[in-house]
């Protein structure tokens, strides 16, 4: 009798741990997140994204000066090469943003005289160029493909109003800004998520942080990943005026169509960051001309939250059905939404980067073999 095991097959990698991390816990009984230990609640009330992103890189809160020297180097890393924003319109129209900005992102590793540097220092370094520069890509990249002047970035702001301004050409309110960062400190992480476990995978070869943000990158742009913030946002679009989510509701259950934005593959209950994101899209929906997107939303939630096809599953509003109204409140068109995630969750990729090269396994599993057996050889000539 063989004493060897039946390899067993785990589709999706479901349920399978394949490292440890510091970074992030997701606790989905009880809706809670935390990175490096700090709840999401008190760093978004609290901090801002720099703050959030010298956590997950150095391991603990800044001091004052840690923080200024930090936000100083973002703030340099603002500026893209020249001859890279002299590319920017060279791309076919009509390019999508997610295909421009993938691209843009992978050529700034060419003006970095660290990518191939996989050393903690110059790691960190990288990181903070590219969480900066994909920032900038953005905004650059949405102002040359709908036909309007570059915004250059302004020195006195930080890092989500600059963002803002670069994006609009106008400085951003204190609502705004505040509701930026919230959006940003709540998508930098969230465990092995697909797209960071790609960052793991190619950085598990020793490959550089560049090649392994822009392999994440590829990652989140699957509709499954990335793609559920345009969809809600498109969904409260059809569904037009408060009036009709009855309606639309009664006939999404008939037609099983899912509602974007709800369920979770970990959370069982509230997603925590959807719960912030609400109050958030709540505030800019209320000074905003089109109030009714978060009115469409908060019935269109009321009626599943209340109804037993959506309790007996426990599906719950997740971070993308509030996220996307805050992004349209913002100003961004739903077509961007997906970079919208990245722009944040680039810090997280960074900051998986350089935990996987601080102790480093290849990630090599094994497919188990299906296809035929011993097959003979036929010469081309006798094959019919
Ligand atoms: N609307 C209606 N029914 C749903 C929804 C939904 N949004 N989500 C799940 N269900 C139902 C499924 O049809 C299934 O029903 P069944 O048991 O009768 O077959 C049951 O709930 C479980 O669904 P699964 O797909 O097995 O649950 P899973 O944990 O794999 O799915 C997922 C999680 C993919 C997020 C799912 O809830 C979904 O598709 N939601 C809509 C898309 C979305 O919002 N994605 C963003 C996730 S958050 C993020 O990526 C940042």
């Amino acid at each position: 009798m063989s004493t060897q095991r039946e390899p067993q097959v785990v589709r999706g990698l479901e349920g399978i741990y394949v490292a440890t991390t510091e970074l992030s816990r997701v606790d989905g009984e009880n809706g809670r997140l935390y990175y490096r230990g700090y709840d999401i609640h008190d760093l978004v009330k609290y901090g801002d994204f720099e703050e959030t992103v010298f956590l997950l890189w150095y391991g603990h809160l800044p001091t004052e000066s840690e923080y200024d020297a930090f936000r100083k180097r973002l703030i340099n890393y603002r500026f893209l090469p020249e001859n890279l924003i002299k590319m920017l319109p060279l791309l076919p129209q009509g390019t999508i943003p997610i295909t421009a900005i993938r691209t843009f992102l992978s050529a700034l590793a060419a003006w970095d005289p660290w990518a191939e540097d996989n050393s903690r220092d110059a790691e960190l370094e990288n990181a903070a160029r590219l969480t900066a520069g994909i920032a900038s890509l953005l905004a650059k990249v949405q102002r040359v493909r709908t036909g309007q002047e570059i915004v250059e970035p302004r020195l006195d702001l930080d890092h989500a109003s600059n963002f803002l301004y670069m994006f609009t050409g106008k400085e951003p309110s204190t609502e705004a800004s505040a509701a930026m960062n919230a959006f940003l400190i709540l998508y930098a992480d969230h465990g092995f998520n697909a797209s960071t476990f790609t960052a793991r995978v190619t950085a598990s070869t020793l490959s550089d942080m560049y090649s392994a943000i822009v392999a994440a990158l590829g990652a989140l742009k699957g509709p499954l990943h990335g793609g559920a913030m345009e969809a809600a946002m498109r969904q409260f679009i059809e569904i037009g005026h408060p009036e009709n989510v009855d309606a639309w509701f009664e006939k999404a259950l008939a037609q099983k169509r899912r509602i974007m934005g709800i369920g979770h593959r970990v959370y069982k209950t509230w997603d925590p960051r959807a719960r912030i994101l609400r109050e958030r899209a709540r505030v800019l929906a209320e000074k905003s001309s089109e109030p009714q997107w978060f009115e469409i939303a908060e019935r269109l939630a009321e009626r599943a939250l209340n109804h037993p096809y959506f309790q007996e599953r426990r599906l719950f509003p997740n971070v993308d059905y509030y996220g996307a109204l805050v992004v349209y409140y913002l100003g961004i068109p739903p077509e961007l939404y997906t970079i919208m995630f990245a722009l944040s969750r680039v810090a997280g990729w960074a900051a998986h980067v350089i935990e996987q090269h601080a102790d480093n396994r290849l990630m090599r599993p094994r497919a188990l073999y299906v296809g035929p057996e011993h097959r003979e050889y036929v010469p081309r000539e006798k094959r019919t």
